[in-house]
Parts: C-alpha cells; structure tokens; sequence
C-alpha cells in the first residue's frame, strides 16, 4: 500500500525573527529541514515526498531530499492551504495513507514514525502523535489574571505526524475551506466531519521549533537521541 509523506515547509518563521525561515536554519551542522528529511527517509525509504515550498523561497537545496520519489509544490497562505496543495498534487488512485509532518520538528524518532504509521493505517478516521499535557491549565481573563483552572484530564497536546487515509483528509480540508474555517492540524479538520482520530502517545523530545531558544533544546535533543542516520 502506497504512503504518501506530506511536509509543509511553507511557512516564514515569524516567532523565530531569524533573517530566514526557521527550517533552514542550522542544527548541529545540517539545515532543520535537512534533518527532518532524513529522518522520515530512515524510517520511510520508499514513500513519496511532497514537499511544500514558498513561491519565494530562495533557500531549499534538492540535495537535502535523499528520496528517490518526490516532488515540490507551492504553498499556500495558511499551512491548510500548503496541505491541501499538496494533496492536489496526489494521484487520488494511487495514494492509501498520507502522513503529514512539519518541517520544524526535527527531533521525530523512528519509533514514532512506525507507531504513528501502524495506527493510521488500522484507523479509519487516522491518527496523530499527541502527548498528554503535564502542566496545569488556566484559564486567563481579558487582563492576564488566572480566572479558573481547567480539568487537565483529557487534554492533550497535538503533535506531528498526523496520518489519514487520502480521501478522508481531502474531504476534510476541502471541507474546512469551503466554510473558511482556519485549522491548525489535520485532525481538527478531520474531527469537524464527526470522526474522531487516534491520539498515539507520543515522545515528549518531539519538539516543534518555534523560538529562538528552542534551537538550542533542539540541538541538545538530538545529540541525546544519538540516531544514526543511514
Ligand atoms: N507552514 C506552511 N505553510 C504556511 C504556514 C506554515 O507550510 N502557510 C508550515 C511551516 O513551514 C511549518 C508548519 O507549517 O513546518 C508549522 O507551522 P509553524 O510552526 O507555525 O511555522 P511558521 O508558520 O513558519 O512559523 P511562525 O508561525 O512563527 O511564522
Ligand atoms: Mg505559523
């Protein structure tokens, strides 16, 4: 059965405020996109990519895709729409399960990606990695004062990769821009057509790189993991 490995790649990295977008940045001597791409390569030798790239991008490198198997498309406003390009780009006949992973979370193990493939494929409405949130949660008021504590049971945080077969997240997203509803991961877009994907346990170094200071953690992360990369 044939998987389709989805990565938006598309996005300006804002928060990190870097003089480029976060994923090409450099971690431990490779670009974060490099690193990513080598890991769903590790566990996905034979997959097909679909890389998601700005219109303006001036900085991905063909030489960080180590698949024989991919293709770049153009990506959109929001990541949904980078997504849903993507999806267009996929021969609906030849596609079973597509697992869609951020570029800015360069820290995915193998073992995840397996875990997370296993069960989008025994699931009919999918499955994402998701971690369930350690912290007490509070509820803020309009002026940043704690209002109330929310039941933390239940609550998880939502990961990457989140994994559907191809027409269900098609729908799905189609769906979701059709009412112009903005969604944040595939999942929410899935669970608006009643369905309700799989959260696998995940592993909680899956860290996505937002901040300047999480290039750091990052690096840390995956010095500690001590993956050897074929
Ligand atoms: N992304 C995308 N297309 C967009 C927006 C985001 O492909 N229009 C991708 C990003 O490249 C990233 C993932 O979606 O891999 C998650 O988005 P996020 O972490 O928010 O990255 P950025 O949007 O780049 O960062 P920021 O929000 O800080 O600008
Ligand atoms: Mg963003």
């Amino acid at each position: 059965s044939a998987l389709w490995l989805v990565v938006p790649a598309a996005g300006q990295g804002r928060r990190m405020g870097a003089d480029k977008p976060k994923q090409y940045l450099t971690l431990a001597g490779q670009p974060i996109m490099a690193h990513t791409l080598a890991r769903l390569y590790q566990a996905f030798p034979e997959a097909t990519l679909v890389l998601c790239l700005d219109s303006d991008d001036r900085w991905f490198q063909p030489e960080w895709v180590p698949f024989t198997r991919w293709q770049r498309v153009t990506g959109g406003k929001e990541r949904m729409d980078s997504v849903l390009n993507a999806l267009h780009a996929i021969p609906a006949q030849e596609a079973d399960i597509v697992m869609v992973h951020d570029v800015a979370r360069p820290c995915i193990t193998p073992d995840d990606l397996h875990a997370l493939y296993q069960a989008a494929a025994s699931h009919m409405a999918g499955a994402l990695l998701a971690m369930p949130v350690a912290d007490t949660m509070k509820r803020a008021n309009t002026e940043q004062q704690s209002a109330r504590t929310e039941p933390r049971e239940g609550l998880w945080h939502a990961l990457t990769p989140q994994g559907f077969r191809y027409a269900l997240l098609r729908q799905a997203l189609e769906s979701a821009r059709h009412y112009q509803r903005v969604v944040t991961d595939e999942a929410s877009a899935v669970e608006a057509l009643g369905e309700q994907p799989l959260l696998v346990s995940g592993r909680r170094d899956n860290l996505k790189v937002t901040h300047p200071d999480d290039l750091a953690l990052a690096a840390a992360i995956l010095s500690a993991q001590n993956i050897q990369l074929i």
